[in-house]
Parts: C-alpha cells; sequence; structure tokens
C-alpha cells in the first residue's frame, strides 16, 4: 500500500501510542488505531466527544510526536473564508500608495503590483497549513462554525489547492495532517464528514484515568488519584448539565494538592466542588449525594 501521510517514523498504532505517551498524552487503543489511520491513509481525523476529554490535546501532541508545527484554525459562529484562508492588508496597502504618491510614481500597472505583493498578504491557519509542508491542522470546533464555512472547509480539504486571484494557485506540496474536532453542538454534514476517519472520544477508563492523573500532577498520591478517579466517574453517571472532562479532574486533583491533600474527604470534596462542576444544579445534586448541604 502507498503510503500517503506523514508517519514521522510511525510504524504501528501501538508505536503511536507509545509515543504520544512519551509526551504525557495516555490514549486507549481505538485512537491510538483511528490516529495511525489517519496518518497512515493521508486522510482527516474527525474527532467528536464531550467537553475536556482530549480533542484538542491529542492534536497538540500530534504535532510534538512528528516534530511539525501545530496550525489551529479556532471556529466559532460567522468566521469566514478570508478570516481561515487569507486577508490582504489594506492599511498597510493605503501607507504603500500614498508612499508611492508622494515619491511621484506614475506607473499605475506596477503599483497595482505592488500591492498585491506577497508582504501584504496576511496567511491565515489555511493557507499557512497548505504551505507550510508536512504541519498539524487542528480545525477546532467545526460544529461552532456556519454551514457554509463547512461546505468552504471541505472544498479545501478535497485537494488542499487554493486559488488567490491576484496570486494564482498555491497547491500543499505535502499536505497538512488534518485533526478536526467537534463537541457536538450540532451535527456535521455527512459530506465532510465522508471526507475523513471518524473518531468518537470517550471518557477514559477509570483505570487510564487515574495513570493521567499521576502522569500530569506526579505530585498526587496513587490513592488521591483513585478516589478524584472514582468521585468523577460517578459523577459522569448521573444526569449532570455538564458532566466534568479530563480536563476537570486534573484541576480538582490541583486544587486538591494545593490544600495539602492527600486523600479525598466529603468535606475536601465539598470545598472544593468549583474545580469540577461549574454549573449550581450539578453541584446540589452532587452534594445531595454525598449527603451534604450546599453551602
Ligand atoms: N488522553 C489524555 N492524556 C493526558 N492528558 C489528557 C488526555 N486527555 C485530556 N487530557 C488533559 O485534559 C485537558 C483537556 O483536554 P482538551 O482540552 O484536549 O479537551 P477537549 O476535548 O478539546 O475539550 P473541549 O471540547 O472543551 O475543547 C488537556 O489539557 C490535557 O491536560
Ligand atoms: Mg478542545
Amino acid at each position: 500500500m502507498k503510503v500517503l501521510g506523514n508517519l514521522g517514523g510511525v510504524r504501528s498504532p501501538s508505536e503511536l501510542g507509545r509515543k504520544l505517551e512519551e509526551h504525557d498524552y495516555l490514549a486507549d487503543e481505538g485512537l491510538a488505531v483511528a490516529c495511525f489511520l489517519a496518518l497512515r491513509m493521508g486522510r482527516p481525523l474527525f474527532l467528536e466527544g464531550e467537553a475536556g476529554v482530549g480533542k484538542t490535546e491529542l492534536a497538540k501532541t500530534l504535532a510534538k510526536v512528528l516534530d511539525a508545527p501545530l496550525i489551529r484554525l479556532q471556529c466559532y459562529e460567522g468566521l469566514d473564508a478570508a478570516q481561515a484562508l487569507y486577508d490582504w492588508d489594506f492599511p498597510r496597502q493605503l501607507l504603500h500608495l500614498k508612499a508611492a504618491e508622494t515619491a511621484g510614481v506614475r506607473d499605475v500597472g506596477k503599483l497595482e503590483d505592488d500591492l498585491y505583493d506577497r508582504r501584504f498578504l496576511i496567511r491565515r491557519p489555511l493557507l499557512r497549513a497548505i504551505e507550510e509542508p508536512g504541519s498539524v491542522l487542528l480545525v477546532d470546533e467545526i460544529d461552532r462554525a456556519d454551514d457554509e464555512f463547512e461546505a468552504f472547509l471541505l472544498e479545501v480539504l478535497s485537494d488542499f489547492t487554493i486559488s488567490i486571484p491576484e496570486l494564482g494557485t498555491i497547491r500543499a506540496e505535502r499536505p497538512p495532517v488534518v485533526i478536526v474536532t467537534s463537541n457536538r453542538t450540532r451535527e456535521v454534514h455527512d459530506a465532510l464528514k465522508r471526507r475523513c476517519l471518524y473518531h468518537w472520544l470517550e471518557h477514559p477508563s477509570h483505570e487510564r484515568e487515574v495513570a493521567i492523573i499521576r502522569r500530569r500532577l506526579p505530585e498526587s498520591t496513587e490513592l488521591l488519584a483513585e478516589q478524584v478517579a472514582t468521585a468523577v466517574h460517578r459523577l459522569r453517571g448521573r444526569d449532570l448539565l455538564k458532566p466534568p472532562g479530563i480536563a476537570e479532574s486534573l484541576d480538582w486533583t490541583e486544587a486538591l494538592l494545593a490544600l495539602g491533600a492527600r486523600e479525598l474527604d466529603p468535606g475536601l470534596a465539598a470545598a472544593t466542588l468549583g474545580a469540577v462542576l461549574k454549573y449550581r444544579e450539578d453541584q446540589q445534586a452532587a452534594l445531595a449525594d454525598w449527603g451534604r448541604r450546599p453551602g
């Protein structure tokens, strides 16, 4: 099979898993396989999952593993092609025009060429990703962008070629490794998904979560990491407005460590609840579970 993508010398999913771990990212087997295949097949990886399960971090860590620049396009409502691809630096073009006028430049054709010179081009993430060989492009939270942007992105991801009328066609010498993430606040169109390999990122198993806590916060005791992971796992089983992600497990542990805790007791848990649950209703539900009255 022809190897299309940037593999960075990684030969198997387990090797990729080990390399991610060297950079403190603990992936389960499913994620390592999905990620390896995306690299090997040269296809974007569409990562969906709840908040704080490690979608953005995976792209950051993958860039480290591949020793490639990470280029991030953060999506939001109203994001359009000019903000994602390129723009002309209008104020600087105007200044240039004024300076040319003062200098008495008369050649209008040359002036126009000068104005659309590369030095006045503002390269946004998608253009940078196309121009920088072998970069990792993170299109983060695509579900926040509009349908039109999604269609435009699909076009870019299909051939990694863009046309700038004033400069001509720019083609990626080596297409970027692309990670697209979504929190699933809305469904992303099938056409975009079809272009990508898909992986749903679950909350980690209890064992993996303990390992992540210990890896990221080595000052935590095994007992504390175990107790936090157990408590967080239970909270996820409840019908909460915002179930805690790995980010919250880490924040909670850090808060407990800041208070000098070596293990979790109900008093400390209640006192530090703001590190793990960010809605009043969720906090009240947890406190009721633990037989404590909201303070
Ligand atoms: N598998 C993992 N191994 C180690 N650390 C992890 C892992 N997953 C997540 N983390 C930690 O959790 C934090 C949150 O992860 P991240 O921001 O990637 O989540 P996300 O899925 O992008 O969330 P959101 O949807 O809110 O953007 C990271 O900063 C990282 O420290
Ligand atoms: Mg994220």
